[in-house]
């Protein structure tokens, strides 16, 4: 596929409408909002997605009623059980971000046994759950540790810069995401990868992610493929770049 993106991120919105719609209690769209999860984690294995990070529980969730939290960590720990062995067959490494060690603890156990069931030398995607996470608290933490850095005569002040920062974030590793999808029709980032991203293509779908399909994907990537990514620079400058650097590898 020409200009596949090698980081998505999801912001899965709309599983309370979508279950309110038919009549039925909010974790129904949570339990209906999993299936998509398996779903769409076959689609971005298939196409060659690198790194797939999901908003599955942020920060501010933690406000949310006693039971429906106390469901969506009894969700989580569903959806590992029954995708642990396809995680494995697949080599699609399981990460997480954010403060998980706020999670109960038989979901932090859970998350170990499948993060170390699906460690590889050389993973062929990487499903980066972001859990108990917010991008101002991850970017309050980068700041804390580099703070220790300097206090510790580690690291010069003057020397910190982005790349610096950037190090110092929960996944250090990762490219920044190419495109952030929201499903559920709010224009808005709602805290999540705030400093990552910075140059993400976004795109806002008013399918409830309950509803949010392949071919729904499919349509995200088609847009995505059918826009120009400048990155501050002017079209000639990005067509000159092209030009410039020979045959240019697309996925
Ligand atoms: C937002 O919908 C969604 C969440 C807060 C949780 C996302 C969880 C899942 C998709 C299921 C479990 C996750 C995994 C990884 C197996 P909302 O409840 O805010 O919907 P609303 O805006 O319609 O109220």
């Amino acid at each position: 596929m020409e200009k596949t993106p090698s980081h998505v991120a999801i912001i899965m919105d709309g599983n309370g409408r979508w279950a309110e719609s038919h009549g039925w209690g909010r974790v129904r769209g949570h339990r209906e909002g999993a299936n998509r999860v398996d779903e769409i984690v076959t689609e971005c294995r298939r196409i060659g997605v690198r790194y797939l990070s999901l908003y599955a529980f942020s920060t501010e969730n933690w406000n949310r009623p006693a039971h429906e939290v106390s469901m969506l960590m009894r969700l989580l720990v569903q959806y590992l059980r029954r995708m642990d062995k396809k995680l494995h067959k697949n080599q699609i490494s399981l990460v997480t971000q954010g403060t998980t060690h706020r999670l109960p603890v038989y979901v932090q156990n859970e998350l170990k046994r499948v993060m170390k069931l699906t460690r590889f030398d050389e993973p062929r995607m990487f499903l980066n759950l972001c859990l108990s996470y917010g991008g101002r608290q991850e970017i309050v933490d980068a700041a804390k540790a580099i703070g220790a850095s300097v206090k510790r005569g580690e690291l010069d002040p003057e020397a910190v810069d982005e790349a610096t920062f950037a190090r110092h974030l929960y996944q250090p590793g990762f490219p920044d995401p190419d495109l952030l999808i929201r499903t559920g029709g709010e224009s808005r980032v709602s805290n999540f990868l705030l400093w990552q991203i910075a140059y993400s293509e976004i795109y806002v779908t008013p399918v409830l992610w309950p509803d949010f399909h392949t071919a729904d994907f499919g349509e995200a990537l088609a847009t995505f493929q059918s826009r120009e990514r400048r990155f501050g620079l002017t079209s000639a400058q990005i067509l000159n770049r092209l030009s410039l650097s020979g045959p240019v590898r697309l996925s």
